[in-house]
């Protein structure tokens, strides 16, 4: 007698596929479209604390965190051009971090960080918003990353 029926294998077979159609979707997509896969970085409390590091004149590192009900640094000020690598923390419970305009999809999780890079090319006021529920301020949670001055060449 076989110890997994046939069904069950099928199953298997199935989900096994479908995990792999998944993850290569999602390397296409990185491939493809250059999108940034945000990815989970190990836990170090240096990035619970909010600031914003300066590399070089196009090059930041922004750690942010969220609480209730808000974002630290609630203002990043960046020049035109600049790639920024945003390192994501909670100090509580689970808040969204979402740039509508750069399509950042992040959760900011208590004891995790979290961490996608984006290029802004263009001046402007990119709103940060959280688009997870998180209580009575939930609608007021917001930061903004400000694009506004050129980089010298
Ligand atoms: Cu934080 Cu909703």
């Amino acid at each position: 007698m076989a110890l997994i029926d046939k069904t069950e294998k099928r199953i298997m077979i199935a989900s096994g596929a479908v995990m792999a159609l998944f993850l290569f979707s999602v390397l296409y997509a990185k491939g493809k479209y250059k999108s940034d896969v945000p990815e989970c970085i190990p836990y170090n409390k240096a990035y619970t604390e909010p600031r914003v590091n300066k590399l070089d004149d196009s090059t930041y590192q922004v750690f942010a965190v969220a609480q209730m009900w808000q974002f630290q640094p609630s203002e990043i000020y960046i020049p035109v051009g600049s790639e920024v690598d945003f390192f994501l923390s909670s100090k509580d419970v689970v808040h969204g971090f979402n740039i509508a305009e750069k399509n950042v999809n992040m959760m900011a999780v208590y004891g995790n960080i979290n961490k996608t890079t984006v290029k802004f090319e263009k001046p402007g006021v990119y709103k940060i918003t959280c688009h997870e529920y998180c209580g009575t301020g939930h609608q007021n949670m917001q930061a903004e990353v400000i694009v506004n001055y050129p980089t010298r060449h």
